[in-house]
């Protein structure tokens, strides 16, 4: 007599019924309880939606492109931890959105490059990277300290992302404005900058 495995392989029909039930249970128990959890990536302790000034920071990071030549996103392997600092983990990113990980290194990983120079060191980088730098390769942005911030759409901004889940209180996005006034996108952008990776302590 044909044992139930030869049955159900000689069987195409029902080998293909089966398999698809199996494929179907193993989905269902990985999807489903998905459906019931508010959010997939909790927030790393301390971590803070950015101010308003480092919002537009990151606006004008993306509006200039630096992730062309800048990942955020220090893999957990020795040379990079050596290098950068703690690894960088899902919960430091609820706050982004877009998320600005990458993969192309034509510069350092910044995910950690907050505190690590004053904000005057980023000043003159910015402005022109070989007074600081000799050897960069890195173009200079000297428009940045001369344009004023615009802070027309700062508080919009802000209600969307407060919509996505990011905590920010009717206070802060009222005050929004007012933290932006007088300052030039050079300063939003340093801010922006200050402010990467500071969530987890590392040995630095
Ligand atoms: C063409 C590629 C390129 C672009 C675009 C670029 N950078 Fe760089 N960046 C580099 C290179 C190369 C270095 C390393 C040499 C140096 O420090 O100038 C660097 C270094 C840096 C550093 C110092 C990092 C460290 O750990 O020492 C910061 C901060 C930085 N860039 C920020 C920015 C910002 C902000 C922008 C966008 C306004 C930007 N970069 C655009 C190539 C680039």
């Amino acid at each position: 007599m044909a044992s139930m495995q030869d049955k159900v392989e000689t069987n195409l029909g029902l080998l293909i019924l089966l398999v698809l039930l199996v494929v179907s249970v193993g989905g269902i128990v990985e999807i489903v309880p998905l459906f019931f959890q508010k959010s997939t990536t909790e927030p790393v302790a301390g971590l803070k939606p950015y101010t308003a000034l480092q919002l537009a920071g990151r606006d004008l990071y993306i509006r200039e492109s630096c992730m062309v030549c800048h990942s955020q996103m220090i893999r957990p392997f020795r040379a990079e931890t050596e290098r950068y600092g703690h690894y960088s983990v899902a919960g430091e990113f609820v706050y982004d959105r877009p998320f600005q990980w990458g993969s192309k290194r034509t510069g350092p990983d910044l995910a950690r490059v907050g505190g690590r120079y004053s904000d005057q060191w980023h000043r003159v980088h910015l402005t022109n990277p070989r007074d600081v730098v000799p050897e960069s390769i890195m173009p200079g942005y000297p428009w940045l300290a001369e344009n004023k911030l615009d802070a027309s759409d700062i508080r919009r901004k802000m209600r969307v992302l407060r919509r996505l889940g990011h905590p920010y209180s009717d206070e802060e996005i009222e005050n929004a404005p007012k933290e932006l006034e007088g300052k030039t996108e050079m300063d939003a952008i340093i801010a922006y900058l200050q402010v990467l990776g500071t969530a987890i302590k590392t040995r630095r």
